[in-house]
């Protein structure tokens, strides 16, 4: 028997806190009773429904991680370097959804649910994935629409995208851009620059699909919720 609002948190609805408050409000109801004290305790055997939705201890686990430079996309490293899949703390076989450079920063999805992460990284998911990225030089009107509208990598035309110049550093000789691809090939983005005559220098993704880094600092993660996940599959319906 465990805690509700420890059970809640524990199936990925909300952090325990926010369960607190679901259950106070009288959101939560256990075998079909609505149930408003923080102390009742339930088990697997319950039948537990939040906002009118069954919700299950999942054997899946979704992770939103703000993945810092200097570590690499992958579940081991003969070179010791340090694993995504190192910073969360979790008994489960987890690996990250989609790649990101060793040196690239920013939200990364990280899970056990093969599922999901085939739909999400199958070229006809069309995930909407922006990055901010400062460059070497100023970055013009026409080479931002060049980006928007398709460059020639490795001989495929890169899909349509949508670039925003954010900042521009004069005295530094430096612009930021913020890009919103829907492809996923290797090193996209910094390819796409190198293209246009901009060297990358530093990269973060900061947004995928409807998830951003709200709230996290670097190296921070947090479990999506139940709603976000089934968000997640509608997005790739
Ligand atoms: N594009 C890149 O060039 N690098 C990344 O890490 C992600 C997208």
């Amino acid at each position: 028997m465990e805690r509700l609002q420890k059970y809640l948190s524990a199936c990925g609805v909300a952090s325990r806190r926010k369960s607190e408050e679901l259950i106070l409000n009288g959101k939560v109801k256990v075998n079909g009773v609505i149930v408003c004290e923080l102390g009742s305790k339930v088990s697997d055997s319950d039948t537990i429904m939040v906002d009118g939705l069954i919700v299950n201890r999942q054997d899946k686990e979704y992770y939103l991680l703000y993945k810092p430079e200097k570590t690499i996309c992958s579940v081991s490293d003969d070179k010791g370097r340090v694993c995504v899949v190192d910073l969360i703390d979790t008994k489960e076989k987890i690996f990250p959804v989609g790649r990101l450079d060793y040196d690239t920063s920013g939200l990364l999805l990280l899970t056990n649910d093969g599922n999901i992460t085939n739909k999400l990284t199958h070229p006809k998911g069309n995930v909407e994935k922006t990055y901010l990225a400062k460059v070497d030089g100023i970055v013009t009107k026409d080479e931002l629409s060049m980006l928007e509208k398709g460059i020639i990598l490795d001989g495929v035309k890169t899909k349509r995208a949508l670039a925003k110049l954010k900042k521009v550093d004069k005295k530094n000789n430096k612009s930021y851009v913020e890009l919103t691809i829907t492809e996923g090939r290797n090193h996209q983005v910094k390819n796409m620059f190198n293209f246009i005559g901009h060297k990358v220098l530093k990269l973060k993704r900061i947004s995928y699909a409807f998830l951003t880094l709200d709230n996290l600092s670097i190296g921070e993660y947090r479990r999506l919720t139940i709603k976000e996940v089934k968000q997640l599959y509608n997005y790739v319906k």
